[in-house]
C-alpha cells in the first residue's frame, strides 16, 4: 500500500498565530506543509511570498512544498529555493513549452525538487513527456486562487492516468491533488492513485484535526 502524504495549505491558516499553526500541524502528524504563492497576474489573488517563507521555513521540521502560481517561475523559482524551498511546483500554463524544460534545471541547479502543474482546463497528456525529470506533478482539482472550493471530479481520471504512466515507465514522480480535499475527495484520489494530499480550509481551524490527517492517510 502506498505511503499517503498530507500536506496542509498554508492558505487556510490564522495569520495571526503563523508559528504556532505551524506547530499544531507538525504534531497533527502532518510531514509537508503546502506553501501557495500567488502573484495577482498568472491568477486573480494575492498571498504571501519570499519574505514570509525565509521567516518559516526552518521554523518546523516539515518538508516545504511550495506551489507557485505566478508568471516567470524561470526567475522566481529559484529564488524560493535560496528562501527555503525543498520542493517548488510551478505551473506548465505558466511558461512557453521550451521554457519548461529551462524552469525544471534552474530550480534543480539550486538543490530542490521540482514539481509541475496543471490546471483543471489542461490535459494531462500535455506533461507526460516531462515526467521523467519530474520529483513530483500537481493535479489541481480546482481552478487556482482561492482556498475553500469544491473538487472536480474531473481531476480522477488524471490521477489515474499519471498512475498508469508513472508506474509503467518505473518512474518515482509523486503525484499530488490540490483543491477541495476532504476525506471523501481524499479517498477517492487514493484510489485513482495519488500520492501526496494537499488540503486547507479540511484541517486548519479544527479541533479534531489529528484525526482528520489520519483519515486521509487512511490510518
Ligand atoms: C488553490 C491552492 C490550494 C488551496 C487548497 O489555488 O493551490 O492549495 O489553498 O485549499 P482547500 O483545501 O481549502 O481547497
Ligand atoms: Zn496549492
Amino acid at each position: 500500500m502506498r505511503k499517503i502524504i498530507v500536506s496542509p495549505s498554508l492558505l487556510s491558516a490564522n495569520f495571526l498565530e503563523l508559528g504556532k499553526e505551524l506547530k499544531n500541524m507538525e504534531e497533527a502528524g502532518a510531514e509537508w506543509i503546502h506553501f501557495d504563492v500567488m502573484d495577482g497576474h498568472f491568477v486573480p489573488n494575492i498571498s504571501f511570498g519570499i519574505p514570509v517563507l525565509k521567516s518559516i521555513s526552518n521554523a518546523h521540521n516539515m518538508f516545504n512544498d511550495i506551489h507557485i502560481m505566478i508568471s516567470d517561475p524561470l526567475f522566481y523559482g529559484p529564488k524560493f529555493v535560496d528562501a527555503g524551498a525543498d520542493l517548488v511546483t510551478f505551473h506548465y500554463e505558466a511558461v512557453k513549452e521550451d521554457e519548461i524544460e529551462l524552469v525544471i534545471k534552474a530550480i534543480k541547479e539550486k538543490g530542490a525538487k521540482v514539481g509541475l502543474s496543471i490546471k483543471p482546463k489542461t490535459e494531462v497528456n500535455k506533461i507526460l513527456k516531462y515526467l521523467d525529470e519530474l520529483d513530483l506533478v500537481l493535479v489541481m482539482s480546482v481552478e487556482p486562487g482561492f482556498g475553500g472550493q469544491s473538487f472536480m471530479e474531473n481531476s480522477l481520471e488524471k490521477i489515474r492516468v499519471l498512475r498508469q504512466e508513472i508506474d509503467r515507465r518505473h518512474l518515482k514522480t509523486l503525484i499530488e491533488v490540490d483543491g477541495g480535499i476532504n476525506n471523501e475527495t481524499g479517498r477517492k484520489c487514493v484510489e485513482a492513485g495519488v500520492d501526496v494530499l494537499v488540503a486547507g480550509s479540511y484541517l486548519f481551524g479544527k479541533e479534531d484535526v489529528k484525526e482528520r490527517i489520519k483519515l486521509l492517510k487512511g490510518e
